[in-house]
């Protein structure tokens, strides 16, 4: 691990090949239990950051990436639905980074981005490959997954990586880069107490897209990293949400 700002305790881990998980606590005396905000590096030809972080935390993930590439080199600002804490930032990293562009997915590029974003965003339809250099990810529409008609994550299939966002969004302000533990049940205990999943038709489907792509590592935005049979996860939490 490596501490970027001993007052905010932000720190940066590689969690996978090439991919650094950034980490911001939310202090018990803040956030009950507390929380954490995560951001992801991956390295390639052209790096990308998937979300942004708010705007106050702009600096600390502009060190973090610093950390381990020049921040100049950052080349896409991915994110999975428009909130702050996933795109608060996103026109201000463009300013230390000249070549950097959004990518979203096309609901987000209509509906917010094409106004919101001072740099017209890359939009992705289903399925559609972005290529960074040796790595490709595919852009998965996840409407309302948890939340927002304009959800989607970045899938890397040769990898098994899956920048996947909030769907398993653990407590805590200490959790490990990465854990192979169960996950799933501190989440579901935050869904229980707040209740921030839409509560969509089309679960059923989206699932079984996402369970087809088999994925090994989740990159998620609150708390730890995972690592495991991602399929058999995310096939618990469709039976879990199933139940309510
Ligand atoms: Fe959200
Ligand atoms: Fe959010």
């Amino acid at each position: 691990m490596t501490v970027i700002n001993r007052e905010s305790g932000t720190s940066i881990d590689e969690v996978a090949d090439g991919l650094y998980r950034i980490t911001t606590p939310i202090p018990p005396s803040v956030f009950l239990g507390g929380f954490s905000f995560n951001q992801y590096l991956v390295l390639d030809d052209e790096p990308l950051l998937f979300h942004a972080g708010p705007r106050r935390t702009f600096d600390l993930v502009r060190q973090a990436i610093a950390a381990v590439v020049p921040v100049e080199r950052l080349h896409w600002i991915g994110f999975s639905h428009v909130e702050s804490d996933e795109c608060g930032a996103l026109n201000q990293l463009p300013a230390a980074a000249p070549h950097a562009l959004p990518v979203c997915g096309r609901v987000a590029a209509m509906v917010s981005m094409e106004d919101l974003a001072d740099r017209t965003p890359r939009a992705l339809g289903n399925g559609e490959i972005l290529v960074m250099g040796r790595r490709t990810y595919a852009w998965l529409d996840a409407p309302h997954l948890p939340h927002g008609w304009e959800c989607g994550f970045l899938m890397e299939r040769t990898s098994g990586t899956f920048l996947c966002h909030a769907p398993f969004t653990q407590p805590g302000d200490r959790t490990p880069a990465l854990t192979e533990a169960d996950i799933l049940s501190p989440s579901e205990a935050m869904r229980h107490q707040m209740d921030y999943f839409a509560h969509g038709r089309d679960y059923a489907a989206l699932f079984d897209h996402l369970i087809a792509e088999r994925p090994t590592t989740l990159a998620c935005m609150h708390g730890s990293a995972w690592r495991g049979d991602g399929a058999a996860l995310l096939a618990a939490l469709r039976d879990s949400l199933a139940g309510n």
